[in-house]
């Protein structure tokens, strides 16, 4: 435990620094494959549905504003992997709510898959504070990931536009109503655990 508080406080420096925070190895690595082994299951069963945006009970599909495919994940998961994922989650927030007087209560997530060509235009995760979003975490699922794939996700911050490519492992944390943000188009299929601290 010891050792995971010491990432979540590199985590809460970068978000006072830098307004985003990227870890290389927040989740292990054996959680990481079997979460990618799940989305891949869906992915086959025809498990995800075409992202909506706009408020709950207005969202409607555009998909020259987003074109990613998702699926939420169940508030009480049964897979182990999912499990696993939530658990370190919900310690990060509880290390911002203790130190940071974050002030969360839940946490919501959702796989997410780009298809080849699929973009996200630039926005921000929570407009005008409507659904108590705090922050954002995403975390990628792409091995072997290259540079000529594009898809990254660009971050708006007050320092200039940031590029991170979305590679195996890394997750990235920013804060929901602030961070302005896109994800460019992803010339390879592009995977993602997208989630919101509320
Ligand atoms: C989102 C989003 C970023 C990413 O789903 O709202 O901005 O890198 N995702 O997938
Ligand atoms: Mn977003």
């Amino acid at each position: 435990m010891e050792a995971l508080e010491a990432r979540f406080e590199d985590l809460v420096q970068q978000l006072i620094a830098h307004e985003r925070a990227v870890a290389h190895d927040l989740f292990p690595d054996q959680i990481l494959s079997a979460l990618f082994d799940r989305l891949a299951e869906l992915r086959i069963q025809d498990g995800l549905r075409p992202a909506a945006i706009g408020a709950a009970g207005r969202a409607e599909v555009h998909t020259e504003i987003r074109s990613d495919f998702i699926r939420w994940w169940s508030d009480q998961p049964e897979h182990p992997a999912e499990k696993a994922y939530l658990e370190i989650v919900q310690g990060l927030a509880s290390y911002l709510n203790r130190t940071c007087y974050a002030g969360i209560r839940r946490f919501e997530c959702m796989y997410a898959t780009y298809p080849t060509g699929a973009s996200y235009a630039r926005h921000v995760d929570d407009f005008q504070h409507k659904n108590a979003r705090k922050f954002s975490l995403v975390t990628y699922l792409n091995r072997a990931w290259t540079h000529d794939a594009g898809g990254e996700l660009v971050t708006y911050g007050a320092s200039g536009p940031e590029y991170i490519l979305p590679t195996f492992g890394k997750t990235v944390i920013f804060s929901s109503p602030d961070m302005e943000h896109e994800v460019l188009v992803a010339r390879r299929e592009r995977w993602s655990i997208t989630g919101w601290m509320r």
